[in-house]
């Protein structure tokens, strides 16, 4: 039996519009993918926090904490990662609904599961950023001593080391970290939303 059988969608009277008109906002996804220690985390949590200041209601998935809650039951096989990525997906589209604007931090390394969150989403409210950091940059950086720990043969399957990671073939932004500081991809990525009308300089 699927999840599908006998259960009945059940509509609200508040509806996104409605939530999105009080915010005066959109609220698009904006999928951060690259390797480990690229700077996802730095990059969303700076983003965050001068969307905050501009009174754009946001909230940050990232997948180091994710794993400590909602997905601690999963490893980073192949498949656990699939399911990882479509969770959050999953949280995505539901934050969406709500009117936030989702920043996701994952490295998400599989092109088809990052299309399948673009899908899920009708590819019009996912942004996908990559953020841009070669092999040796992350390695120098190494913040979390896990590329040490993968090279030692101490962590297997790790991305860039011994798992693959799929570049972004046509993706909305890239940031490439070892060209650009913090402050300039996060006016980079502002100017992108404002752009696209996604944020109106009326949002703060
Ligand atoms: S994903 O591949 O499923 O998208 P996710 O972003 O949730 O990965 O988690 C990646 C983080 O988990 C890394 O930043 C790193 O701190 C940690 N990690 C632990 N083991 C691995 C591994 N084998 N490969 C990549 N990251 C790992």
């Amino acid at each position: 039996m699927t999840a599908t059988n006998h259960i009945v969608w059940h509509d609200s009277i508040v509806t996104k519009q409605h939530r999105l008109d009080q915010n005066n906002h959109h609220s698009p996804v904006l999928w951060f993918t690259g390797l480990s220690g690229s700077g996802k985390s730095t990059l969303t949590v700076a983003l965050e926090k001068a969307l905050h200041e501009r009174g754009v209601r946001s909230y940050r998935l990232d997948g180091d904490n994710i794993r400590h809650g909602l997905n601690n039951n999963l490893g980073f096989s192949p498949e656990d990662r699939k399911e990882n990525i479509r969770r959050i997906g999953e949280v995505a589209k539901l934050l969406n609904d709500a009117g936030l604007i989702t920043l996701t931090a994952f490295i998400s390394p599989y092109k088809e599961d990052r299309d399948n969150v673009r899908s899920l989403l009708n590819g019009q409210e996912f942004i996908e950023i990559y953020v841009k950091c070669s092999l040796d940059g992350c390695e120098a950086r190494d913040p979390k001593g896990l590329y040490q720990k993968a090279r030692a043969g101490e962590i297997k399957g790790f991305t860039g080391i011994d798992a693959p990671y799929e570049e972004p073939e046509s993706p909305e932004l890239i940031i490439d970290t070892e060209q650009q500081s913090v402050e300039e991809g996060v006016a980079t990525i502002l100017q992108f939303l404002e752009k696209q009308g996604w944020i109106t300089r009326n949002s703060y």
